[in-house]
């Protein structure tokens, strides 16, 4: 499963803004500028976080998000099932820079089960700016892909909705 999520976001088609025609439902959940984390919560008793993969990787196994982050020695790759009550409803792909990871940002490597949004929402909202959102579709499952900034040093942050995700629910009523 560890190659999975990585699998399946290599799969994603990502489209321009506007080029979409997104589901007012769907609209609502990807251009969601808060905690993901926090959205999935009001929809079950208990959100849990399972790393999948934390490691270093080279600018040779970027793929196509080499395109949007700057040529470093080395990424911290983070790879995440976020479920509620037991059922995976998310896939989190994270890939930081290594010169992102300075100061503070350094504890983004150590996150295990503590959710990425925890650390994103709670430094000053000054720190966090986001360069684009983008959507895009995995077969018929939704993604998002966010280029984030803290204190300007950038991050790539790559969500899939899983079928059992609330998005969808909110879709079909
Ligand atoms: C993570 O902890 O890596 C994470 C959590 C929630 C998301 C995306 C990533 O929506």
């Amino acid at each position: 499963m560890s190659e999975a999520v990585a699998s399946i976001i290599k799969t994603i088609q990502w489209y321009p803004i506007g080029e979409l025609s997104l589901p007012e439902a769907a609209a609502d959940w990807l251009m969601e500028s808060g905690s993901m984390t926090r959205r999935f919560e009001r929809h079950c008793g208990e959100v849990c976080i399972e790393p999948r993969q934390e490691r270093f990787i080279h600018y040779e196994q970027l793929g196509e998000a080499a395109c949007h982050l700057p040529l470093n020695q080395r990424y911290w790759l983070r790879e995440v099932v976020l479920s509620g009550d037991g059922i995976p409803w998310l896939l989190g792909q994270t890939i930081i820079p290594e010169e992102t990871l300075s100061g503070p940002e350094q504890s983004l490597m150590h996150l295990g089960t503590v959710p990425l949004g925890r650390y994103l929402f709670n430094i000053n909202e000054h720190r966090l700016t986001r360069d684009f959102i983008q959507a895009g579709l995995q077969g018929s499952l939704w993604a998002r892909r966010s280029l984030l900034r803290l204190s300007g040093k950038p991050l790539l942050l790559t969500e899939v909705f899983l079928p059992a995700s609330p998005l969808y629910r909110a879709i079909q009523s």
